[in-house]
């Protein structure tokens, strides 16, 4: 835990009674929340008060939970489980009454092919919170689903929002995991529990590392060392520009209008950023744009790197600018260990190869970059108990 907890805090934090934490509870709407500024939500606070035996008794039962808010997917970790589900960030309503009809994968399958008066939407987009009652609902929904109906016991939750959300927005989330039932929460950073969770933390003296976490909305490019995140960046460009860029380079040279979720697939399929790449070839179906009709297309791989060009250069242009701010120590260190990438978006064909060429440093995948947020989150519970609740924390800073 070294990365995680290297630049905490010290002091000690008097343990909060239940009357404080109700009161800062209450507090919630009427504080003036843009005062408040963000700092590194895991700081250390120690209990001063030991806890009573109804409550060791409640702990044998208690459910601490890791969740990775992502951009376009949700996952959520239990202690003593591992990973119980994997969902996208989607939700399908009633335009009307505004009514819930779907969630996560249901609700993603339906996008594009809802009859009038569904729409389906992503809550989370380009890293932030697009709607908050819909991102509270699916945090919930997603919460109260992996939590077995007879536990009486509230969960403990850490969750890994995306780096460039505001301080109204982490409120927004806090309250999500409040109303779904969490006694505490603790929000961590993305990149931090993304270290945790490729084993940066087993790195010792020589930590000096990058990761870069190539996620639906957002690239996260962050410089660790030993005592924790040294420079980071959050780009607004991620694998979801990669399918809009692909659907606007097939309409514009094909001539074919294309479904957001198929361009997704395509991309997937036989996308490459890789010139190098050997060629492979897909079909997909869209609409043709004279005809109106449908229409089946062969697309090769060197299509797709052609018109992912744009968006990977950007996050190229990003790392770049990142390890110009890296101090020259850190810089050594970083090449000898390495840039680790994470995030879905990373598994593209050849990102790895193409940061090596650009970089000169070698660049690889984590070994499950889906997973690596959410599984440092899993990490970081084992902390649950020397974590600071982030919603007294937001009130303790003025
Ligand atoms: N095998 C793959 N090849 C290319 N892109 C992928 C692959 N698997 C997932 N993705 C992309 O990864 C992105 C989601 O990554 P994820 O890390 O879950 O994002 P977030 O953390 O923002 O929720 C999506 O845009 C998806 O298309
Ligand atoms: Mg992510």
């Amino acid at each position: 835990m070294r990365i995680l907890f290297g630049w905490t805090n010290k002091k000690k934090q008097p343990a909060a009674t239940k009357e404080e934490r109700r009161a800062a509870r209450q507090k919630l709407n009427s504080q003036p929340i843009a005062q408040v500024t963000p700092t590194p939500s895991a700081r250390k606070g120690k209990t001063a008060r030991k806890p009573s035996f109804l409550e060791k008794i409640g702990l044998l039962w208690a459910y601490d939970i890791g969740i990775d808010l992502g951009t376009a997917n949700v996952l959520v970790y239990i202690k003593g489980k591992g990973i119980v589900l994997d969902e996208p960030g989607y939700v399908a309503r009633d335009t009307k009454t505004k009514e819930v009809l779907a969630v996560g994968e249901e609700a993603k399958n339906m996008n594009g092919r809802t009859p009038e008066g569904i729409e389906v939407i992503r809550p989370l987009q380009e890293g932030v919170i697009a709607d908050y009652d819909m991102t509270q609902f699916m945090l919930h929904y997603f919460i109260s689903s992996v939590l077995p109906a007879s536990t009486f016991i509230k969960p403990r939750v850490i969750i890994c929002v995306p780096s460039a959300i505001t301080p109204v927005e982490r409120r927004a989330v806090l309250e999500a995991s409040l109303q779904a039932g969490a006694r505490k929460t603790v929000l961590i950073e993305e990149s931090l529990a993304a270290a945790l969770g490729v084993g940066l933390d087993k790195a010792g003296a020589n930590a000096g590392a990058m990761i870069v976490d190539v996620g639906g909305g957002t690239t996260d490019i962050a410089v660790l060392s030993q005592t924790g995140i040294v420079v980071s960046e959050s780009l607004h460009v991620g694998s979801d520009d990669f399918d809009a860029a692909l659907a606007y380079y097939i309409r514009r040279k094909r001539k074919v209008l294309l479904g957001r979720n198929s361009a997704e697939e395509l991309k997937i399929a036989v996308g490459t950023v890789d010139r190098k790449s050997s060629v492979r070839e897909g079909t997909v179906r869209g609409r043709d744009l004279h005809t109106g009709l449908p229409k089946e297309l062969i697309v090769t791989s060197t299509e797709v790197q052609r018109a992912l060009e744009a968006p990977v250069q950007e996050i190229i242009e990003g790392i770049k600018g990142i390890l110009e701010k890296t101090s020259p120590e850190l810089l050594a260190q970083i090449a000898d260990n390495g840039i680790i990438l994470t995030g879905g978006g990373a598994l593209i064909d050849g990102l790895d190869r193409l940061i090596t060429r650009m970089t000169g440093i070698v660049s690889y995948l984590a070994e499950n970059p889906r997973y690596s947020v959410v599984l440092g989150t899993g990490k970081a519970l084992k902390e649950m108990n020397a974590l600071q609740d982030t919603l007294e924390e937001l009130y303790s800073v003025r």
